[in-house]
């Protein structure tokens, strides 16, 4: 399976959304990236369901919204109603992991779990037959243009493991960091979404960009 490319809107001109999402468009990216914080589970705080919903009604892209949130159960039905296509959410959050998946599940939308660097490969293994996407974070989560935290690779590798042994249909997203060098390392660990910020808005050429890492 070649690599899924979502972009994460973090680092685009936040000014200019709507050109931005008819270059992304064009650029057959596969998925606009989401990235929404609270200032509670990290530092920072985005854009939340209002603008999702602004996004929604200007195109008909897959939305891969990624929660950053420290009770993302609560803010899924919303973010659902909006016009996400996934969710994701963190296994440090605060929500039972499983009735979050459910909710998700029940908007008829795709459900992704993400782990922090710091956070063992195991934790996670039991939720993977229930999501359709488990997200290793390449970078402590809370800021795009990080460095790629070269350390994360082995749990890809292990999770990938896992997940070639069982039945899982489950796939790996990587986020932070990458660019040509580290995406070409997290798809060899096994990593089959790959999702970059900096590397696509900084690039002259995004459709170039992406499909540079597009293995
Ligand atoms: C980090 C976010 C990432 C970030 C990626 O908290 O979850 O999605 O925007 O940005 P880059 O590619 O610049 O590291
Ligand atoms: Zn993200």
């Amino acid at each position: 399976m070649s690599a899924v490319i979502s972009a994460s809107i973090l680092a685009s001109d936040l000014l200019n959304i709507e050109k931005t999402v008819s270059e992304l468009e064009n650029s057959g990216i596969d998925m606009i990236h989401y990235d929404v914080m609270d200032g509670v589970f990290v530092d920072n705080i985005t854009y939340g369901e209002v603008i999702l919903k602004k996004m929604r009604s200007i195109t008909d892209m897959f939305l891969d919204v990624h929660l950053m949130t420290i009770k993302p159960l609560a803010l899924v039905g919303g973010f659902a109603n909006a016009g996400a296509s996934s969710i994701t959410f963190h296994l440090e959050s605060s929500s039972d992991a499983f009735e979050t998946i459910r909710a998700i599940k029940s908007y008829g939308l795709k459900a992704g779990i993400s782990i922090k660097p710091d956070t063992e490969a195991d934790k996670v293994i039991p939720y993977l037959p229930y999501v359709d996407s488990v997200l290793v974070m390449t970078v402590e989560p809370g800021k795009g243009g990080q460095s790629f935290m070269f350390e994360t690779l082995e749990k890809v590798m292990i999770i990938s493991e896992y997940i070639k042994a069982s039945d899982c249909k489950c796939i790996i997203q990587v986020d932070g960091g990458i660019n040509t060098e580290t995406a070409r390392l997290a798809y060899d660990a096994g990593a089959r979404n790959l999702v970059a910020g900096t590397f696509i808005f900084k690039a002259n050429d995004m459709k170039a960009a992406a499909d540079s890492i597009r293995f």
